[in-house]
């Protein structure tokens, strides 16, 4: 076993290897990954707070950057064994400079300095968006220019990236996020945290036309909105409390129809209308199992290539950290100084 270690650790520092070690602590999951060449997950540890945030239907931010204070350490040692490297092996670090809740952020910034200090270390700080997007790049050899969609708990936003470093916003939400709009469903209908997977299963035994909530287009703009659709089931469920599981079913299978078709559509009207060939999927929602398939049969016959990460790297996680600092890297080798530990958790973070 010794002898195993070391003939991977031989081979993994030829120097023809890029090891990035990330971590990743903007919300409430704690991970870590060592990404090989930006491509290949030599491991990824996710370590979930769900059973913490559930019974509050809901992250408490106090509570996620404690129980990150606690965890971190175990978390960065477990990727380094999972990936039977050790420290010296590491090329660079990466972590999430945000966007994100700042005592997460701060959790997760703070590992990673003290590594950067103690082992001589470069680090770069990384957007969580630019993350999501970059999980693409883990499973498809895939190139910019395209559109990317990023659906998480904190953002909706469609985005064109034209290149490695250049994004340019068209749109995003004026009120929820997509994925918050099914949180917040979720706690009205007593479903349980995070209510995004409990809804996409639970919709599979609906009725998706059971009720016509409204299409928010927003015709004219590349923005959204989903509070009023939101509001529209709270009416709904005021007027109709769920009577049977079957109907509790119909009433989310249709909610989220109305979520999943303004989505695709606008974003593949955005994509014609640009003339962009790509469309990319990014963040929590898009694991949505119903959003995919309604994806994939609307884009056919367009021309589009639609592609989407597997459903562990739509949702938070280190290697899309990895990832993308891989690209940002690429063909430049960073060399360790002091300054590049100034650097800020940065709640509000834009692309
Ligand atoms: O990207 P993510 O892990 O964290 C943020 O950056 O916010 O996204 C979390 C969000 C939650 O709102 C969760 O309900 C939603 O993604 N989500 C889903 C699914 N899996 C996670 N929404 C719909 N369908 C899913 N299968
Ligand atoms: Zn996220």
């Amino acid at each position: 076993m010794q002898n195993l270690h070391l003939i991977t650790s031989l081979l993994q520092t030829n120097k023809d290897f890029m090891n990035i070690l990330a971590i990743e602590t903007s919300c409430d999951e704690a991970s870590a990954s060592v990404v090989q060449n930006g491509r290949k997950i030599l491991s990824n540890v996710i370590s979930s707070q769900i059973h913490i945030h559930a019974k509050y239907g809901g992250v408490v931010p106090e509570l996620a950057s404690r129980h990150h204070l606690e965890n971190i350490n175990f978390v960065v040692a477990e990727a380094l064994a999972k990936a039977r490297l050790r420290i010296n092996d590491i090329d660079t670090l990466a972590v999430t400079q945000g966007p994100g809740l700042v005592g997460s952020l701060l959790a997760g910034i703070m590992a990673a300095k003290t590594l950067s200090l103690i082992y001589r270390l470069p680090l770069l700080p990384i957007n969580h968006i630019e993350g999501h997007i970059y999980a693409n790049f883990l499973e498809h050899r895939i190139k910019p220019p395209f559109l990317a969609l990023v659906i998480s708990g904190g953002h909706t936003e469609l985005v064109i990236q034209r290149d490695h470093t250049h994004y340019k916003i068209l749109g995003r939400t004026r009120d929820d996020a997509v994925g918050e709009a099914y949180d917040k469903v979720a706690k009205l209908l007593d479903l349980g945290y995070p209510g995004g997977p409990v809804i996409d299963k639970l919709a599979k035994k609906g009725d998706p036309q059971y009720i016509k909530f409204p299409r928010p287009y927003l015709t004219g703009s590349y923005d959204f909105s989903f509070s009023g659709l939101k509001t529209s089931v709270v009416n709904y469920v005021s007027k109709h409390p769920a009577s049977s599981v079957q109907h509790l079913a119909d009433v989310v299978a249709s909610f989220q129809q109305a979520v999943i078709e303004v989505l695709v559509n606008k974003t593949i009207q955005t994509a014609l209308k640009l003339k962009m060939k790509k469309i990319v999927l990014a963040g929590g929602v898009a694991a949505n199992s119903a959003l995919r398939g309604l994806f994939t049969d609307k884009i056919r016959k367009t021309g589009i290539t639609l592609y989407y990460p597997s459903p562990v790297l739509c949702t938070d996680n280190a290697a899309m950290i990895g990832c993308a600092a891989y690209y940002r890297l690429k063909n430049k080798k960073l060399e360790y100084n002091q300054k590049m530990l100034t650097f800020k958790a940065a709640p509000n973070l834009q692309l």
